[in-house]
């Protein structure tokens, strides 16, 4: 065993569970997940990860996204809590394009799951997905 890690102090930011095993320490941000019948899914998505792949990650329903997260196919469509809707960076023009290809899009509440990265800032976020993909 590595001699010497006993007694080596933590780095700024990590700590050292009981099992020795050094584990970075940082924040997750809740996003909520509201199915088209009121089915919520609490989950602690990773900043840094987007919307989209926390939904994929925990096997949440009604978000396809069926290309991948490459912007390209819409499946990943979901509603945008209105509360939240200001606090979100700005559509870019290649998602606002490919909107123009989603199921019902609102002109307001609608975004691509897969072009917002999560950060510490989105705790709380609530999203719901639409009646289908497509
Ligand atoms: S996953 Fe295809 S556009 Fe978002």
């Amino acid at each position: 065993m590595g001699a010497g890690r006993k007694g080596c102090p933590p780095l700024n930011g990590w700590e050292w569970p009981s099992w020795r095993v050094a584990r970075k320490v940082d924040g997750m941000a809740k996003i909520t997940y509201i199915e088209h019948d009121g089915t919520k899914h609490d989950v602690d998505v990773r900043p840094g990860m987007t919307v989209m792949e926390g939904a994929r990650d925990n096997g949440i329903p009604g978000i396809d996204a069926d290309c991948g997260g490459a912007c390209a196919c819409s499946t990943c469509h979901v509603y945008i809590d209105p509360a939240w809707v200001d606090r979100l960076p700005a559509r870019d023009p290649m998602e606002e394009d490919m909107l123009d290809f989603a199921y019902e899009p609102d002109p307001v509440r609608s975004r691509l799951t897969c072009q917002i990265k999560v950060t510490e800032e989105l705790d709380g976020l609530q999203v719901q997905m639409p009646e289908r993909q497509i």
